[in-house]
């Protein structure tokens, strides 16, 4: 179930929604994220200087953001070659509730977090139109979650981040500097062998060019 009776709570400008999704919400988007894993597998991205990320990533939906020492940017297909797979009803359900738009989302970023694995302060500006939020839903273990202002010096504010609960960007906080800086791995049995899933939506509008990563 999605509850719809608590209120978010201000995370530097950006809501968080405690708890968002109860214990058989999260089960069912295993579930479907299971399927989608099977057609488009996680792999192991690289940063534009050649270092390996610590998260593994996979996309669904119309675009996958993939990085390489090409660069940041959305692909229509999976590193395979394949068509990334459709974002799943029981994930779109919980944008519809949360976003304050019909449009629906292009893509949903897929990131695993193993033990150690942790994500530097970045903003996610390579969506062409930041009028649309980006909403995260977590699965798993516990994260800290760090985000701040639109300049990475800013200050910034930190939070676990627990299993069910969804964080949405937008407005002003649409390009606010955020990041992971640790995991309490082992936090949550959701994940047979632990670990965290976040999922990103985002709505993608990039001219065509750069969605061939040209
Ligand atoms: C991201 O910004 O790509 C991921 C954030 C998170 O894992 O919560
Ligand atoms: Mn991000």
């Amino acid at each position: 179930m999605i509850a719809h009776d608590i209120p978010p709570m201000d995370l530097a400008g950006a809501r968080l929604y405690k708890e968002k999704l109860d214990r058989a919400a999260q089960e069912a988007l295993v579930v479907a994220l299971r399927d989608v894993v099977s057609v488009a597998p996680f792999f192991h991205p690289e940063t534009r200087w050649g270092k390996k990320m610590s998260v593994r990533m996979t996309s669904a939906g119309r675009l996958g953001w993939v990085s390489d020492r090409r660069g940041y940017r959305y692909e229509p297909h999976h590193p395979t070659g394949a068509e990334w797979p459709a974002i799943p009803d029981a994930v779109l359900d919980v944008w519809r509730d949360v976003a304050g738009t019909e449009r629906l989302p292009d893509c949903c970023l897929i990131n695993y977090y193993g033990d150690g694995a942790r994500m530097g302060l970045h903003q996610d500006r390579d969506e062409g139109d930041f009028s649309f939020p980006v909403v995260s839903i977590s699965l798993g273990d516990d994260a800290l979650f760090r985000v701040g202002g639109i300049e990475r010096q800013g200050p910034t504010q930190s939070a676990w981040l627990g299993s069910g609960d969804v964080l949405v960007l937008d407005g002003p906080s649409r390009l606010a500097y955020h990041g992971i800086d640790r995991l309490r791995f082992g936090s949550s049995d959701l994940l047979r062998d632990h670990g965290r899933i976040n999922l990103t939506l985002r709505v993608v509008d990039v001219p065509p060019a750069r969605e061939t990563g040209a």
